[in-house]
């Protein structure tokens, strides 16, 4: 039978799965952090109109800690790529071996964009006249000085974003006087210490276009009560509904109980009908694996994932705990970063589609240990809006995607179309929007407020 516990009329929560496990679990999955808020709505203005859309450009995506690629995909000294975010463009570059800059992607003369793509170079040398710049951003080349005889070459240097990084993410901040990266971050990295022990590389990486605001396609993952009614084949095996719900300064969580029954599930699975819907295995198909006698599906599931994992991260896998190998963390660092916890490989990053608010690109980043050397990063695959993540060799995962965007056009054009001028949160289940908001505010402000 699945792992049904006897609650009386209690509704189970995810400390109680916790209680369940074979091994000590970390001490950050015990304490809750629920948050405090005073509100359930907000305005639906933040989705639909522009005037948000260059409040946003302004006070946000200017100011804030954000993720701009992994540090595997600049590896080499000169190694760069072009990170754009609503409308505005940065160059982000390995100067030195051990060092990442970044600069505005405009050159200090006529305004040109200094790169248009991803490369290696031992210079920076715009294109439209030919000035140039030391990988440092110090000035190295006017191919007219007697013309800029009024310029200081000390003070002609690229302006820097500030850069940090993070298990191999690489972030920017085009705020210069913006506090470190590991400040922001905070006990985000402690959280994460045990789950990205082991280097990572970019296994899978796919991008789509989708007909919503960004913050429309990333709310969509950032509570998971909606898989009854999007996602009815996972409900035999996740406990939606008994989710933990935690927010901190800039990031946020919720985690679902894998392989127990939640009290969305309106009856009690057996072992083999949550292992069917764990492996997308059909009744008339035969189970490929054997549990256990008495095995319950959670039992299964973990000892099948301890192995796995044993063979990438060697025996300190003995010490991960039941939950860290089969629970489910979906962590948002805010604003667009959503890195998964656990044995899991997703980041979900979220933008606006250049300078439209109506339409945004979704990635999905698998970043998965490996053994040996460490693998080249994947190649972008490049979905249209109407490509299905299906095509993309996601697996199981691309079929449940396409599920969650089937949804974000509909949520645009219901909101588009809306009389009630706000969204009515959920009063536990949705926190992580509410803390997204509230941080929204912070960074936000209207024009002439
Ligand atoms: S615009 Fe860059 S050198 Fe003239
Ligand atoms: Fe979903």
């Amino acid at each position: 039978m699945g792992e049904k516990l006897d609650l009386g009329d209690r509704r189970i929560t995810y400390q109680d799965v916790l209680d369940l496990d074979s091994r000590e679990v970390p001490k950050h999955l015990r304490e809750e952090s629920r948050g405090d808020f005073d509100f359930h709505e907000a305005s639906i203005d933040r989705y639909v109109s522009r005037e948000w859309h260059e409040a946003e450009k302004k006070h946000l995506w200017r100011r804030v800690w954000q993720f701009a690629c992994r540090e595997e995909h600049i590896p080499e000294v000169g190694d760069h790529i072009v990170y754009e975010i609503a409308g505005a463009s940065y160059v982000v570059i390995r100067s030195a071996p051990d060092t990442i800059r970044a600069y505005p992607n405009a050159c200090l003369h006529r305004g040109r964009q200094l790169k248009q793509y991803a490369g290696r170079c031992a210079e920076i040398r715009c294109p439209f006249h030919g000035i140039t710049w030391h990988l440092d951003g110090t000035l190295k080349r006017i191919p007219a000085p007697w013309e800029f005889e009024h310029v200081d070459p000390e003070r002609f240097q690229l302006p820097q974003c500030e850069v940090g990084t993070w298990a191999g993410f690489v972030f920017i901040n085009p705020d210069p006087d913006a506090g470190p990266l590991e400040s922001y971050l905070g006990d985000l990295v402690d959280q994460f210490s045990v789950w990205f022990a082991a280097e990572r590389y970019v296994e899978a990486h796919v991008s789509k276009v989708i007909r919503a605001n960004w913050k429309v396609a990333q709310e969509a993952f950032m509570e998971c009560w909606h898989a009854p009614a999007t996602h009815p084949q996972t409900v035999p095996y996740a406990a939606f509904g008994a989710c933990q719900v935690d927010v901190y300064d800039n990031f946020a969580r919720f985690i679902t109980p894998s392989e127990v029954v939640g009290p969305m599930m309106p009856w009690d699975p057996t072992t083999e009908e949550m292992l069917r819907s764990t492996m997308d295995v059909r009744m008339d198909e035969e189970l490929p694996v054997t549990p256990a006698p008495d095995e319950t599906a959670r039992q299964f599931i973990v000892r099948g994932t301890r192995e796995k994992w044993r063979g990438l991260v060697g025996e300190q896998v003995e010490q991960w705990s039941d939950a860290d190998l089969v629970d489910n963390f979906t962590y948002t660092v805010f604003p667009n970063m959503m890195p998964w916890g656990g044995v899991h490989k997703i980041v979900y990053r979220f933008r606006p589609n250049g300078d439209d608010h109506r339409t945004s690109i979704m990635e999905v980043f698998l970043v998965a240990p490996f053994t040996g050397e460490r693998p080249p990063p994947a190649r972008e695959v490049v979905l249209g809006p109407d490509d299905p993540f299906a095509s993309a060799g996601l697996g199981i995962l691309g079929n449940v995607l396409d599920q969650d965007c089937a949804n974000m056009e509909k949520v645009q054009f219901g909101l588009e179309s809306a009389h009630k001028r706000t969204v009515t949160f959920a009063s536990y289940q949705e926190n992580n929007l509410k803390w997204m908001h509230r941080l929204m505010d912070r960074y936000v402000r209207m024009d002439g407020e």
